[in-house]
């Protein structure tokens, strides 16, 4: 900074046509002695948009060019989002589908193609003059820094930290240490092997296992079942007797089967069942059966209304429609809930004809390769 107390730049800059560019008002009128001098300004060059009308034309077209051409992949991004399922030609490119190709392309040049624009608007059309702020000094005043620095070392001094290295050493190791888990923790969030996928992908249920009431554990006779009826209910095995001879569980392991084993079971006409292709011997007079834990973030559904065949999840209100294999008609939920496949026995009791066919609960990353 320059010792005069003037705010005059040191090259006075004039438009095209000659006359004057006012400097930014910020600029003070007093200005304090400084130990380098004020190099000042250099001396400003017209941009060919400034000076020249028919580059000035050329630059906004080549800007609304951009937009343009950003609008058309914006709107070509909607195209492939319902031209291409998701899962469809899984080989496209480097093992990538179609859909994610085309969606993520589109996407990513629209994007662009904005962002160059805005660059070239502001590089060639916008305003072009230099703006001068003082930068004020960033340091606290020195009596504060003084009393932080006081205060600091009389903390230091009552906790005896500097006479005893042992302590601060082994302290600052303790909490340096702290975010070794944190790192390792990490590595849970990413794709790949650190899960032991089997546990999610299989539960309890087997051919022939009865389904019983949830808590009391009575098995269900078809018969009973009421139309419009919803019972909560689980597998034979949460409740181990000498008679049915399934094994105790405990602990963890107990909890964790208990929760996969989760189901609902609603009987409704017959009629209004729509099966999924190879699906349509997975009811027993109307009668049908599906996970209980909700495939967004996995909570217990349990809202049902018996004239629309929907049940509703209470944590963010997915609505899934019973009568047709429990499809998503609203909320976050991606998937519909898992069926069990339902029969009878000698007996009369409703029994699961298989496991799930499908992984049970909220989504994760591994799923597909069960
Ligand atoms: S857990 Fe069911 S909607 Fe979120």
């Amino acid at each position: 900074m320059s010792n005069d107390n003037s705010s005059t730049p040191k090259h006075p800059v004039n438009a095209p046509d000659g006359t004057p560019v006012p400097y930014d008002t910020h600029v003070p009128t007093h200005r304090e002695a400084e130990p380098i001098a004020d190099p000042g300004l250099p001396a400003h060059t017209w941009r060919p948009t400034d000076v020249d009308p028919k580059a000035e034309k050329r630059a906004e077209r080549q800007i609304a060019a951009m937009f343009i051409a950003a609008m058309i992949s914006a709107i070509l991004f909607v195209v492939a989002y319902f031209s291409f399922e998701v899962g469809d030609n899984w080989d496209t490119f480097a093992g990538l589908g179609a859909s994610t190709i085309t969606l993520g392309l589109t996407l990513g040049i629209s994007l662009l193609l904005i962002g160059t624009g805005i660059i070239h608007l502001a590089r060639k059309l916008m305003a072009d003059h230099e703006m001068v702020e003082m930068r004020h000094p960033a340091a606290s005043p020195q009596e504060d820094r003084d009393a932080t620095v006081q205060a600091l070392n009389d903390g230091l001094a009552e906790a005896g930290i500097g006479r005893r290295p042992l302590v601060r050493n082994t302290m600052i190791g303790a909490v340096g240490v702290l975010g070794l888990p944190a790192v390792v923790l990490l590595r849970d969030l990413a794709p790949g092997d650190a899960l032991d996928i089997d546990k999610l992908g299989n539960t309890i249920w087997e051919p022939g296992m009865r389904l019983v009431r949830d808590v009391v554990g009575t098995p269900i006779l078809a018969s009973e079942v009421e139309m419009g009826d919803l019972i909560n209910g689980t597998a034979e095995a949460m409740f181990p007797s000498e008679e049915n001879g399934y094994p105790e569980l405990h602990g963890a392991e107990e909890q964790a089967e208990k929760a996969k084993a989760a189901i609902i079971v609603v009987r409704m006409d017959p009629d209004e069942i729509t099966p999924l292709e190879g699906r349509e011997k997975w009811t027993v007079d109307g009668i049908i059966c599906y996970s209980k834990i909700c495939t967004h973030v996995g909570c217990p559904i349990s809202l049902y209304e018996r004239t629309t065949h929907h049940v509703l999840c209470p944590c963010h209100q997915s609505t899934f429609d019973l009568a047709d294999h429990a499809r998503v008609v609203f909320g976050p939920a991606a998937r519909p809930l898992p069926q069990l496949p339902l029969a009878v026995d000698d007996e009369g009791y409703l029994v699961a004809q298989s496991d799930f066919t499908e992984p049970i609960g909220a989504s994760f990353w591994e799923r597909e390769k069960l």
